[in-house]
């Protein structure tokens, strides 16, 4: 019989590669650098957040470090209990630095997260952080955000219609359903909502507080303004 360890990555898929691998690995390294004794530290989501949540593990057994993690999703507090990474909550703890990945960066820091699914949480450990970091490779850069990626935006399952039509009054017309694998239908968050992708061009720095108002929207992946220091390699 397997350990409770072993369970938890048995269902994984096994080609489940990370592109820019060795690239993310040089700065999840730089970025646990950062840990001190005591720490209680926000753990994003995404496969660069899991290389640095390594890399922090790594150092904190080398050293003899003690830190806590308030994790961004299901992902990471598997993760971290796997790796014997005591777990605080946000409920009772504020981070003193966090870090997390981005599927885009621009010139000014900000981003486009989500392409995991975890944007909700991701961002409330991001805003209750009074450090915070991105740990990107050079593939995350843009001049603008929504060069490569769609928006997520987590909606209420009753309110996916009206928030759709939503976003047609104001020109994004190009929304899909996040479909996921392992379950048949619509991806279902950690929170139990659905996800929409919609490309949107002309993203302003207005655009994120525009999104969470509309009825059903619970969160979007854009984070505009939380001016993370950016740990870039490759
Ligand atoms: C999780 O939902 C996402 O926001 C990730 O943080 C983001 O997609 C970056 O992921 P990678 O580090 O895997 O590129």
């Amino acid at each position: 019989m397997g350990s409770w360890q072993a369970a938890f990555d048995e269902g994984r898929s096994p080609d489940a590669s990370v592109p820019n691998e060795q690239a993310k690995r040089a700065a999840a390294a730089r970025m646990a650098e950062r840990l001190r004794d005591g720490d209680v530290v926000g753990v994003g989501s995404g496969s660069t957040s899991m290389l640095t949540l390594d890399a922090l593990v790594a150092r904190a057994r080398a050293e003899g470090i003690a830190w806590s993690a308030l994790a961004s999703s299901h992902e990471i507090e598997l993760a971290c209990a796997k790796a014997g990474v005591a777990l605080a909550s946000l409920a009772a703890l504020r981070p003193d630095w966090s870090f997390d990945g981005a599927d885009e960066v621009d010139p000014d820091a900000n981003l486009i997260k989500g392409r995991g699914g975890a944007l909700l949480r991701e961002k409330l450990v991001m805003a209750a952080s009074p450090e915070r970091y991105v740990v990107i490779d050079r593939s995350k850069l843009v001049d603008r955000l929504g060069t490569h990626f769609a928006v997520p935006i987590e909606v209420l399952p009753e309110a996916v219609r009206l928030v759709c039509d939503a976003l047609a009054s104001r020109g994004v017309e190009a929304v899909s359903l996040r479909h996921g694998s392992g379950k048949d239908g619509p991806v279902i968050t950690e929170r139990g909502n659905y996800l929409l992708d919609a490309r949107i061009s002309d993203i302003e720095p207005d655009t994120e507080a525009r999104l969470k108002a509309i009825p059903g929207v619970v969160e979007s992946g854009l984070f505009i303004g939380y001016a993370p220091q950016v740990v870039v390699s490759g």
